[in-house]
């Protein structure tokens, strides 16, 4: 049997299902690999399973003589830790989990947007610090969020799983900007650019993937031109944004808040970042749920499968 490694413990219902097809080694720690454990493992396993934060980049494959891995079956559908052109030259396949992060991180988004727009969390730590005394009309006021309009950054799986909840669910107008027209089932307007769509809307959600393309597509530019009253949401990748830039105008109260789901240097968030009450911070759980950490875990065996037993090309090859 080929060998495999899982690089971090996933659902059962995921190893189960490799152990049928595969030597399976699953790794016990929850961080990422290090550097030797990633050029061991290339040397070592006929396939692997990595994550985010597995950064394998160029200097992992340059000091490796060989290679017996022929795939990198990302758990996951952002890659951007992986240079697969680093990996191709090596004969590497990377594959990842596309559609089935899709639904959980656009719920996660309009959680973010929720929160942030009505003070969820401020609210939250009101009633924990023990200081609430009791409702009264002008308290802790929100952006009513029903009826009003979102920019979605990225018209992926994800950014129109967004905007169809945001049209459908909260009679939100919805604009976009995206690297292709796209043909949606409702009125949605698409932007030349996102200097021009974010002033024109009351939330920005940044929907894109991560790499370098998109790094700090997010600036004091973009941040600037956002109204006063805006919120920005971000469930992509953190380096989208400029962090520092962000920190800086959510203090100055230049925008209405945020909600992030990720960031520029995670697990590092800026202690600046964690003492601001205009900002929802969760800790990347985009697709925090058993049954969909067990679907994408299943999709990347599924991968595993296609090149390393079928001879076929993974489904979701990147
Ligand atoms: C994943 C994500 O659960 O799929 C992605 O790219 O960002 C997530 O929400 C996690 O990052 C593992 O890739």
């Amino acid at each position: 049997m080929k060998k495999v490694l899982i690089a971090r413990p996933l659902p059962d219902v995921v190893v189960v299902e490799a152990r049928k097809y595969f030597d399976v080694t699953v790794r016990s720690e929850t961080s990422p690999l290090s550097m030797s454990e990633m050029q061991t493992a290339l040397g070592a396993f006929d396939g692997i399973m990595p994550t985010l934060g597995d950064m394998f980049q160029p200097a992992v494959f340059d000091s490796l003589s060989e290679s017996k891995c022929s795939i990198l079956a990302n758990f996951g559908v952002g890659y951007n830790h992986i240079d697969v052109d680093a990996a191709l030259q090596r004969g590497i396949t990377v594959s990842n989990t596309p559609g089935a992060v899709t639904d959980a991180t656009a719920d996660i988004a309009m959680t973010l947007m929720l929160m942030s727009a009505r003070r969820a969390g401020e609210g939250e730590r009101l009633i924990r610090s023990g200081e609430w005394e009791g409702w009264h009309p002008t308290q802790m006021l929100g952006l009513h969020l029903s009826g009003k309009s979102v920019g979605i950054v990225g018209m992926g799986r994800i950014g129109q799983a967004i905007a169809q909840r945001c049209h459908y669910g909260f009679g939100m107008k919805v604009g976009y900007v995206s690297r292709s027209p796209k043909t949606l089932p409702f009125e949605a307007a698409a932007f030349g650019s996102l200097i021009e769509l974010a002033p024109a809307v009351d939330v920005v959600v940044l929907a894109v993937p991560g790499g370098a393309e998109t790094h700090h597509l997010v600036n004091a530019d973009v941040l600037n031109v956002m109204q006063p009253h805006s919120h920005l949401v971000n469930i992509s990748r953190g380096n989208v944004v400029d962090e520092g830039a962000l920190i800086a105008a959510l203090q100055a109260d230049q925008i209405g808040g945020a909600g992030l789901d990720v960031y520029e240097f995670e697990p590092t968030v800026p202690q600046a970042l964690r003492d601001l009450e205009n900002v929802v911070i969760l800790p990347h759980l985009g697709t925090a749920a058993l049954e969909v950490r067990a679907e994408m875990g299943l999709m990347a065996v599924t991968n595993l499968k296609a090149h390393l037993v079928d001879g076929l090309l993974a489904p979701n090859k990147v």
